[in-house]
């Protein structure tokens, strides 16, 4: 085990480990989501007076549990596999990309000397991200930031993005039934008053959007 890193030491490492597997996994889940939910989760996470070291680590790293999916889809011309252990953990039922990317981040962080109290604590906020149950504060920060992406413009360009690496290619038609509509379960995933008023609005622009995108659709404009 390597010596105890400062905290600016173990964000350059999950950075480098983001570059290295989640760079080009996207599924709409790629470095750059994670990057996004850690600074949104750190400025909310700040107003909240919670301790935003903890939910900075555990929101780069939370979706970590995707690349093994990915992997299992992408895995031709990479040579390392440093994630193949953790595919057949995805053939359990129970499984989801929340309790392996928590696995992932556990055998990560020891491996760096993070402390092992610390490690708890992440590997919890990451297991309860794909969850409605938050049990303390900084869950509830990274948690309510990865709702605010799954929703408003951000969630739109998201969708896009996702259709090609999840469907390969599917029409523009059918996009608003399969990733548009529906969203609302993730407005009433938001647990942090404050949050659910920015909530409430990326919700209007999405309504206000899936509208219009019909109406085209539907030659009415
Ligand atoms: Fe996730
Ligand atoms: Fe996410």
């Amino acid at each position: 085990m390597e010596n105890s890193l400062n905290h600016n030491q173990i964000i350059e490492k999950i950075n480098a480990l983001l570059d290295r597997y989640h760079s080009d996994l996207s599924y709409c889940h790629g470095a750059d989501h994670c990057r996004r939910v850690a600074k949104l989760a750190v400025k909310i996470g700040e107003r909240e007076g919670a301790d935003c070291q903890i939910i900075e680590v555990a929101a780069l790293l939370h979706d970590i549990g995707v690349v093994p999916l990915a992997w299992g889809r992408h895995a031709s011309g990479r040579d390392d596999n440093d994630f193949q252990e953790f595919l057949g953990l995805y053939a359990l039922p129970s499984a989801d990309h929340g309790e392996v990317g928590a696995l992932i981040a556990e055998r990560f962080l020891r491996q760096n000397g993070y402390p092992e109290g610390k490690i708890k604590q992440v590997t919890l906020i990451i297991k309860e991200h794909n969850t409605h149950n938050q049990t303390t504060l900084e869950s509830r920060v990274v948690n309510d930031a990865d709702k605010l992406e799954a929703l408003g413009a951000t969630w739109v360009a998201r969708a896009f993005q996702r259709t090609n690496a999840f469907d390969r290619r599917i029409s523009i038609e059918s996009i608003p039934e399969k990733y548009l509509i529906g969203r609302k379960a993730f407005l009433e995933n938001i647990h942090i008053e404050a949050v659910k008023e920015i909530a409430e609005q990326r919700y209007r622009f999405l309504e206000s959007f899936i509208e219009q995108f019909q109406r085209e659709l539907r030659l009415e404009t």
